[in-house]
């Protein structure tokens, strides 16, 4: 086997578990910090979470700063005026407690502090040229993967676009994945979190640009999510089943930063952006039509794919392993009832009036490039509308 080069980035420590966010303590008390701001947004702000967060915090180091994100969706006004906070209250680290979009936030907001600037001007892969200030990320969802990769997406209402930001000095310092924290998610949000990690992961392993490391840690994304979403989906209570989603939310976000996103990503992040759909769940909505199309370029990463969940193709041919991967993908969505784009309420009308500019920022992604099947604007056309039946 040719292994073309390749490098491995991650944060220096990852905490994970139930109740690991007790840990957090020794590690904080050893970094020398002096002024905290602590970052949080909606819901997360009125739970024993945060002021768990808070108390361990304020003993440890002493006087913290607090800013609440007016919306879960990160936006580039909120990073300026968390930015503007940081500085006026002489803060030294950031500490954010919340939803995959709220630590993109934190990112955002620590670009500002040490790079100054307009969030525009580092948009792309490595334009951020200072360290962020230490940055300890605490997801209060887990699929993002946010709380361990180099990337960040601040939405621009203005433009109705996304500034997608990609850099090794995005990847937090300490991420700290508690399942405790997702005990509350619903039914509909579990499996848009667990679908987000699960396009992660399969993206990773049929990328362009997949290698060694990844592969395998997709692969163990791929296999815990298949065995313990349904679980989680049941029953939010289930801590076995939430402990394993969380960890596959770490290593699908430990894959997309070191072997890249392709296309389900490239097609979703308009789609979330437009009509205001968390993007969980416009990825779900894009997998089984995306797994129907790319199948045929790589059938032994899509048989691969059937093995992990579960099924029987060790006997089969390559093709007809594919097929049982492309099945095991359109039952997993269909069991977690993920809605079309029509059941999500998007109106045919705005959808139709809004293909073209989806399809254009879809060919303009770098992301798009990494699919294993080349893809152009007709097939892109045609998937989109697949996901609106
Ligand atoms: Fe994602």
């Amino acid at each position: 086997m040719l292994v073309l080069p390749f490098e491995f980035r991650m944060p220096r420590l990852i905490l994970s578990g139930p109740g690991c966010l007790e840990k957090l303590e020794t590690e904080i008390s050893r970094l020398g910090l002096r002024k905290p701001l602590i970052i949080t947004s909606g819901e997360m702000e009125r739970t024993i979470y945060l002021a768990s967060l808070v108390e361990m915090l304020e003993r440890t180091i002493g006087e913290t700063s607090k800013y609440t994100a007016p919306s879960e969706e990160s936006d580039h006004l909120m990073a300026r005026e968390g930015a503007n906070q940081f500085l006026k209250d002489r803060c030294d680290c950031i500490f954010v407690m919340g939803s995959g979009s709220t630590i993109d936030t934190a990112k955002a907001i620590g670009i500002l502090t040490t790079n100054g600037g307009y969030l525009k001007d580092f948009q792309g892969e490595g334009k951020v040229l200072h360290p962020l200030p230490p940055l300890v990320a605490i997801p209060s969802t887990g699929g993002s993967g946010s709380e361990v990769s180099k990337c960040a997406m601040v939405t621009d209402p203005e433009e109705k676009a996304r500034i997608a930001i990609s850099s090794p000095l995005l990847i937090p310092e300490i991420a700290v994945s508690d399942p405790l924290l997702t005990l509350s998610l619903s039914p509909p949000d579990t499996a848009a979190m667990g679908l987000d990690a699960f396009c992660h992961a399969v993206e990773s392993l049929t990328s362009r640009k997949e290698q060694p490391f990844t592969n395998t840690l997709a692969l163990s994304a791929i296999k815990l999510i298949s065995d313990n979403i349904r679980k989680a989906w049941c029953d939010g209570e289930d801590i076995k089943a939430r402990s394993g989603i969380m960890l596959a939310g770490i290593l699908g976000g430990v894959c997309t930063t070191n072997s890249s996103l392709s296309l389900i990503h490239a097609m979703s992040n308009p789609l979330s952006v437009i009509f205001k759909i968390p993007h969980g769940l416009t990825n779900a909505s894009l997998l089984p039509g995306w797994a129907d199309f790319t199948h045929l370029a790589c059938p032994e990463k899509f048989k691969l794919i059937a093995e992990t969940m579960g099924y029987k193709v060790q006997e089969m041919n390559e093709l007809d392993g594919a097929r049982k991967g492309l099945e095991a993908i359109k039952y997993l969505c269909e069991d977690l009832e993920v809605p079309s784009l029509e059941q999500m309420g998007i109106d045919i009308d705005d959808f139709e009036r809004f293909l073209e500019k989806m399809t254009d920022d879809t060919l303009k992604s770098e992301t798009a490039q990494n699919n294993p099947r080349a893809v152009n604007r007709k097939q892109i056309l045609e998937l989109y509308k697949k996901a609106y039946l």
